[in-house]
């Protein structure tokens, strides 16, 4: 283990706000570092907008600004987002910065003088009305496998094939066909570009990816499959017009935006450190006692585990010591999307006045060491803070502490454990820190939640709001126990919920610290309080219902995707879900469970003219509820008694204060407009159909 540890998640676009689905990485690179500042270790915790790029150059311009001044405006929202979240770094820079420009050009220098570097003329489309080259974001045009019409340059969204821009037929400029100037077709053109060898660097990666620690198995599998062939040259120019660095001895040549954004880690650093005194050779210099961790979406593993290690060691800096992949998040299931209404920004959460801390909460609890998906139910957000967070160390913490301040002056007595006990929860603290070390913080809770069940059992059994009329000081003792477990519970958690864990400090009276002297024992408390406020099903609705009405067909506000594509990327995008009423394969129609359902009630809800709560018999042994929007089509009584179809593997929703699991169909038209969908009465509840 090196002295201290360095550490970075990925750099957001500043061509954007932040949605939901950044904050799983900032959540989870956030709960490291502070779990491993409790553990008494020095970390920088790095982080830094990336402002560079053809799609911020297009998108200033359209805002008739300045790139300087577009991007200035994402680093403040970007940052009050993350401030709002405890997500604290101690430094969050930007890549448009001196010091990145200085260390882009000496790592390039770097990568010329180890001969890496390679000049050779590039054919690319070029629009001569816009007077730019064409990235592949930018042009479309018939997909040259399927022919599918208007397809992006990189990938057709109908057959999943990957092609170079040049390959598409009948190509136009996305950016003129957005401007109103029809389908201007783009012309071939030539230019220098350069090119790092990196094959130069197979060798070097090899040994990197293979080192223990340095990578998740998972991600160590799919990275040999990439260094099994000689690796591809890697372009790192564009031409003007470009945000981005010049690069030297060029006037109209830039470095390509991902040559210059992970360098953004490095020079953001030696910014901190020249804020505060401190040496940038004391964290990044070869022979630094420094562990360099970088978190990262599985989106922009090739970038950080080949192009950047190999970056590093060119020029003669650390490399790291561990990149640590997450999966994407995913909203009921669904990948997020405006038109699918489960698009999220972080300013839409603040502003639905949902608390921060419930989806620290959530995600620290659902995510594991793996880079596996992690999907996000409001509802089951709800279910897990209240029942877990709230009920289980809240509650314990509250329910003690309210007794001793009534009851004993609140005043805290003498502990009721043994020695056994007390070292029995120190070996859970050391379990947690680990679990946390390894990136498993799902792990870490479902411990401190185990700690807390027992303390809260074991409060149940004593009962001493009852033993305090019969043996006032047996209870008191048992009290003190618990809220010293609370305290325990709370310091363990306080990477995930840092506001939580204050609160219970400043109601306990004093500083939650490990060891012995973290033990109070004959202490004053101060008056308890609720930790947090519970979830309520309108809270969740507050957010989710600002899609309410709005459906697939219906006109979004989502960007064209031509308009302002999130991504410049050398990755191959994965094709997206056909949209419309295009072919589905029988395997993605085997995912529907589509079942016969008997309806044994229904009734309106109240305050609502559309929707009809159905008691639907699945034989499942329960009834579900079902909530239908056909107030409009049906009278309650007149659906009950039917048996309907269902569809059954939806995630639950909540609605109205109603949780909602599974979808009755309907067929649309005819004099009612909608018309249950029914089925043969002797066919029994919860039949497959298919
Ligand atoms: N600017 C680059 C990173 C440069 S790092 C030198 C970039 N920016 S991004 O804004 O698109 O993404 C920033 C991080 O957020 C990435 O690690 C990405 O994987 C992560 N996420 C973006 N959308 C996400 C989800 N829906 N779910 C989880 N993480 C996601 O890539
Ligand atoms: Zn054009």
């Amino acid at each position: 283990m090196a002295a201290r540890t360095l550490v970075t998640m990925a750099l957001p676009y500043a061509n954007g706000s932040l949605h939901l689905g950044h904050l799983v990485e900032a959540v989870q690179t956030d709960v490291y570092v502070r779990a491993l500042r409790a553990a008494g270790e020095e970390v920088a915790f790095i982080c830094a907008d990336d402002t560079h790029g053809t799609p911020i150059e297009v998108n200033a311009a359209r805002a008739g600004i300045p790139p300087e001044q577009f991007v200035a405006r994402f680093h403040a929202e970007h940052s009050a987002n993350y401030r709002a979240f405890e997500v604290l770094h101690d430094i969050f820079y930007t890549t448009h910065s001196p010091e990145n420009e200085e260390h882009a050009v000496r790592i390039f220098r770097a990568l010329d003088a180890d001969g890496a570097v390679e000049r050779r003329p590039v054919e690319q489309l070029y629009c001569e009305i816009d007077k730019r080259f064409l990235p592949d974001r930018f042009v479309k045009g018939e997909c040259p496998k399927c022919g599918a019409k208007d397809q992006y340059g990189d990938a057709c969204e109908v057959c999943g094939s990957t092609y170079e821009p040049t390959d598409l037929r009948n190509p136009y400029c996305a950016l003129c066909k957005e401007a109103g100037r029809g389908e201007v077709p783009p012309v071939r053109r030539t230019s220098m570009h350069y090119f790092v060898r990196l094959s130069k660097y197979q060798d070097f990666l090899r040994g990197w990816t293979s080192a223990p620690g340095h990578l998740q198995p998972e991600v160590k599998r799919s990275i040999d499959g990439w260094l099994s062939e000689p690796l591809k040259d890697w372009d790192i120019s564009r031409d003007a017009p470009y945000f981005g660095f010049r690069i030297p001895g060029e006037t109209e040549k830039y470095f390509y935006v991902w040559l210059d954004a992970p360098i953004g880690y490095l020079s953001s650093t030696d910014r901190w450190c020249k804020d505060r005194g401190d040496n940038l050779d004391r964290w990044w210099g070869k022979d630094a006692d420094t562990d360099i961790v970088h978190f990262i979406g599985k989106d922009i593993v090739y970038f950080h585990t080949l192009f950047w290690p190999a970056m590093l060691h060119a020029s003669g800096w650390k490399v790291p010591a561990h990149v640590h992949v997450h999966g994407m998040l995913t909203v009921d299931a669904a990948k997020m999307s405006k038109t699918r209404g489960n698009f999220f920004t972080v300013d839409d959460y603040l502003a639905a006045g949902l608390d921060p801390e419930w989806l620290r909460y959530y995600y620290a609890s659902n995510l594991g060491p793996t880079p596996s998906d992690i999907d996000l139910s409001l509802l089951e957000m709800k279910n897990r803070v209240n029942g877990e967070l709230l009920n289980n160390v809240g509650n314990l913490a509250n329910r003690a502490l309210s007794i001793v301040w009534k009851s004993f002056e609140g005043k805290l007595g003498k502990l009721a454990a043994s020695p056994e006990e007390l070292w029995q929860i120190s070996a859970i603290e050391r379990k947690v820190a680990g679990h946390y070390r390894a990136i498993d913080t799902r792990a870490a809770v479902q411990e401190v939640l185990a700690l807390g069940s027992l303390a809260n059992a074991r409060l149940q059994e004593k009962q001493p709001w009852k033993l305090l009329k019969t043996d006032r000081a047996a209870a008191h003792a048992e009290l003190t126990l618990a809220v010293n477990v609370a305290r325990v519970c709370a310091r363990l958690l306080a990477p995930v919920v840092p506001r939580f864990a204050k609160g219970v400090e400043e109601q306990t009276g004093a500083p939650l610290r490990s060891g012995d002297s973290g033990w109070l024992e004959e202490t004053q408390i101060r008056e308890p309080k609720p930790l947090v406020r519970r979830v309520e099903d309108e809270d969740l609705e507050k957010l989710s219902g600002k899609f309410v009405g709005r459906t697939a067909d219906a006109p979004s506000k989502e960007p064209a995707k031509g308009a302002a594509p999130a991504k410049e990327s050398a990755t191959a995008t994965a094709p997206a879900p056909a949209a419309g009423s295009s072919e589905i394969s029988i395997d993605e129609f085997g995912k529907m469970d589509l079942r016969a359902g008997k309806v044994l009630a229904c009734e309106r809800i109240p305050k609502s003219d559309k929707l009809l709560k159905l008691t639907i018999d699945l034989g499942e042994g329960a009834p579900r509820t079902v909530v239908s929007g056909v107030a409009q089509a049906y009278a309650p009584e007149e659906l009950v008694g039917k048996t309907v179809a269902v569809v059954a593997n939806l995630p639950k929703k909540p609605l109205r204060g109603v949780e909602s699991h599974g979808m009755v169909l309907f067929a649309t038209g005819g004099k009612r407009g909608l018309i249950a969908v029914e089925i043969g009465e002797d066919v029994p509840p919860g039949a497959k159909v298919k």
